[in-house]
């Protein structure tokens, strides 16, 4: 199998990579626009679409000149075509779609979450561990999403558990907010946290004294800012509530792995997304798999946030079973997970998400 070209650019980080199966990863690069939206405490759109549109193609000639490749070694071009910001989205499939019409190579539109799910591929399994393989239960925390998914086999998805309000990087960015942390508040409030007592608040553990695998956040952004209202205001007592927010929300994530594990019988646990870049979240599952006899897969940090890499990868599992994407460009900025085809289908599952 060939080189597959990878294109990220669902949000606000400009990604690519180049991916072939029998060999790995040959080159990878991310263009973060963090210091452009840092100003508005958050992404916004526009901005972040013209950034692409201004970033895209040097990097991506970089890439290919870092790895010592050139556009004529590639096979296949994958994309992300959602879900994400309609306008971001546009750049990425646009700049893939035209490349590969004019080097007369397939597309490959990649769902974004898939990406994230697939990423631990990207990586040699931990000393003792097994190469993962299905079935296993995936974690999926980012900025936008938060969800236990079901893999039975690859390429079909049951999502298990969904957030009913706040994603779990999403109430990492509003608490940071709201204890005026700069944006992106997940990494800046685990930081604070590092020097906190975590028994000097407590907050609520959201969902897990019922049974199910939902979750909810709101709840907990709430209870901080009650507490941080009430609070001196000082450095020490801001890395206290941190250290207390950031507990809670590992918890109630433990708590949910453990019960989606044990209601499926799988023994195998991934965890990906932005938010599982999170130290304390990564150790204490770990953990519990190493006392509780699971394994645990988890994408090297760089590759938790959103990258290139891993939309090259999934792209490159599509394209063996044969799903290209037609030569039009389409995007899907809400595009659900479980709508995907198994990869035994020619059908890349975003025809039919789209109306006709
Ligand atoms: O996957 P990602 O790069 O973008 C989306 O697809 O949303 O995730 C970004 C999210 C942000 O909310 C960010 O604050 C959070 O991941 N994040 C973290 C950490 N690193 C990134 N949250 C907690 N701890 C971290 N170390
Ligand atoms: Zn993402």
């Amino acid at each position: 199998m060939g080189q597959v070209l990878g294109i990220e650019s669902s949000c606000d980080e400009t990604g690519v990579a180049v991916y072939q199966p029998d060999r790995g990863l040959l080159a990878h690069a991310l263009y973060s626009q963090v210091a452009l939206h840092a100003e508005y405490g958050g992404v916004v759109p526009e901005l972040a679409s013209r950034d692409h549109v201004r970033k895209l193609l040097p990097l991506l000639r970089q890439t290919l000149a870092d790895g010592g490749l050139t556009v004529s070694d590639l096979a296949a071009v994958a994309y992300t075509a959602g879900p994400g910001l309609i306008g971001a989205l546009l750049v990425g499939a646009s700049v893939a779609r035209s490349l590969a019409w004019a080097l007369e190579i397939p597309a490959i539109a990649v769902h974004h979450m898939e990406g994230h799910l697939l990423a631990p591929l990207l990586e040699a399994p931990a000393p003792g561990t097994e190469p993962l393989a299905p079935p296993f239960v995936a974690l999926l925390v980012s900025g936008g999403h938060s969800m236990l998914v079901g893999v039975e086999t690859i390429g079909r998805y049951a999502i298990l558990g969904d957030t009913l309000d706040d994603a779990a990087g999403e109430a990492f960015d509003k608490t940071a907010k709201l204890m005026g942390l700069p944006y992106p508040g997940g990494p800046a409030l685990a930081k604070v946290a590092e020097t906190g007592d975590p028994k000097a608040f407590h907050f609520s553990r959201p969902m897990t004294d019922r049974p199910g695998l939902d979750l909810s956040f709101s709840g907990l952004k709430t209870q901080v800012l009650l507490a941080w209202r009430d609070s001196d205001h000082a450095e020490s007592t801001r890395a206290n509530i941190a250290r207390g927010f950031e507990e809670a929300i590992v918890e109630t994530l433990a708590v949910k792995c453990r019960r989606a594990l044990a209601a499926t019988g799988y023994r195998r646990l991934v965890v990906s997304g932005g938010v599982g870049a999170n130290k304390r979240l990564r150790a204490q599952l770990a953990a519990a798999g190493r006392h509780e006899g699971f394994a645990t897969y988890f994408p090297r940090l760089a590759f938790c946030t959103d990258n290139g890499a891993m939309i090259a990868l999934a792209g490159s599992l599509r394209l063996a079973a044969g799903q290209t994407t037609g030569a039009e460009i389409r995007v899907l900025p809400r595009w659900d997970l479980q709508s995907l085809p198994g990869l035994g289908t020619r059908d890349s599952g975003l025809e039919k998400a789209l109306p006709a």
